[in-house]
């Protein structure tokens, strides 16, 4: 039986990857952090599953990182935990440079510390937003990065260094640059989640309004879900390389929102430019989406498009197989339609607290 060290257990991808590889007959450990609320909404379905296994480590912590690896001495690591989102990282730089940069040193080390250096592989979550203010587009493996917020920047350090143990240590370390993906799981503070959210309880009478930042930024978005299967692949390849892992489609927010209220049963109309671009109730002329600046960012990214070819070519990773953009949307708005007939009045504060965070309504 293999033995697999999620770091980021807790996450989006760290609870489907933990599925995974529990499938595939791993013995699984994942690192979690202590919180006042010991509510692990995304994993909950797995503790007390045989083979599943939680230990405290933060990624700030080298003693709790060595303690984890020199303990369940895993055959391979996903290093998945860090502080993953863009616009948090321009009001914690420090933080998010501490966890996702410094943050993957201390996995390495422990790694080499504990004399695993030639047994254990090792998964780096790395990013699209290395590509950033994009020179080139699509973009593949060879095309240069230009690192466009404190959270890119800190996630290319965990490329390099990744790669410089690699070089100069013999280790069998990778990063795969993933371009979005999303989920039913997904945060939900992220762009997607945030308008599927917003679709459900709009149509169910909850909400008046979605407000977003910048409605033509363009991504590549995927299924998270199908993207796991893809950590796995980089790390079982014979040698250790790098890939991007991407649909190869891009959509903009705009479309993400159009397609998301269709789905709840509204269809938008947009009109106006910039910050007085509202979306449109076709059938009752109600404005239901609208542009605040307060969630356009100091510098944003906003051409992302990423070229698979390489990890079609190697891994069979094969995105016409995959989940589609449209189905992506649908399975994350009949979540949220679901999620929110049931919805109680206090998990709509919880989920307004975090946007009002994000808008720096509250501090
Ligand atoms: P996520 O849902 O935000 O999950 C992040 C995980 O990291 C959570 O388990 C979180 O724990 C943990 N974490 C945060 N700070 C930590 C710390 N100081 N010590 C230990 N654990 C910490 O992110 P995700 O979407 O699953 O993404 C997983 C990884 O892939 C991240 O590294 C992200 O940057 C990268 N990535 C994501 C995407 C994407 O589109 N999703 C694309 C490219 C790369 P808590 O639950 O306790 O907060
Ligand atoms: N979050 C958010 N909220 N984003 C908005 C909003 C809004 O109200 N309105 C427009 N956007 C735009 C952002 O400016 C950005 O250009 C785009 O929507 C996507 O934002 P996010 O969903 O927050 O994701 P991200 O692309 O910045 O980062 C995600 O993907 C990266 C991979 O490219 C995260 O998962 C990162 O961890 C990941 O590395």
């Amino acid at each position: 039986m293999k033995t697999a060290l999620i770091t980021g257990v807790t996450g989006q991808d760290g609870s489907y990857l933990a599925e995974f590889l529990l499938s595939k007959g791993y013995a699984v450990h994942g690192t979690i952090r202590r919180s006042s609320v010991d509510y692990r909404e995304r994993i909950a379905h797995l503790e007390g599953t045989p083979n599943f296994h939680l230990h405290y480590a933060d990624m700030g912590d080298s003693m709790s990182m060595m303690q984890v690896v020199g303990k369940v001495r895993p055959d391979e690591i996903y290093n998945l935990a860090a502080q993953s989102h863009v616009q948090v990282s321009f009001d914690s730089p420090e933080f998010t440079a501490d966890v996702d940069a410094t943050g993957v040193l201390r996995v390495l080390e422990a790694v080499r510390l504990c004399g695993l250096e030639k047994s254990c592989r090792i998964y780096q979550a790395s990013t699209s937003e290395l590509y950033g203010k994009v020179e080139e587009v699509p973009q593949n493996e060879n095309t240069p990065f230009h690192p466009y917020s404190p959270y890119a920047v800190a996630k290319l350090y965990g490329f390099w260094i990744v790669k410089e143990y690699r070089e100069a240590y013999n280790m069998f370390c990778c990063s795969g640059i993933l371009f979005n993906h999303e989920s039913e799981r997904r945060g939900e503070t992220f762009v997607t989640r945030k308008i599927t959210l917003a679709a459900a309880r709009i149509a169910q009478g909850k909400q008046d309004k979605l407000y977003l930042g910048n409605l033509s930024s363009l991504r590549d978005w995927g299924y998270a879900k199908d993207y796991v299967e893809c950590m796995w692949k980089i790390l079982q390849h014979d040698t250790p390389e790098d890939f991007v892992i991407a649909t190869g489609e891009q959509h903009s927010v705009r479309e993400f929102c159009y397609y998301a209220f269709k789905r709840a049963g509204i269809e938008l109309e947009f009109k106006g430019e910039g910050a007085e671009e509202k979306g449109i109730d076709k059938a009752t002329g109600r404005v239901l989406v609208e542009v605040s600046p307060d969630f356009y960012r100091p510098t944003d990214v906003v051409n992302l498009w990423g070229d698979p070819t390489k990890a079609k070519k190697l891994l069979g990773w094969d995105p016409s197989k995959m989940t589609s953009f449209e189905e992506l949307v649908n399975l994350m708005v009949d979540a949220d339609m679901a999620k929110v007939a049931v919805e109680r009045a206090s998990d709509h504060v919880r989920t307004n607290l975090a946007e009002y965070l994000e808008k720096g309504i509250v501090k």
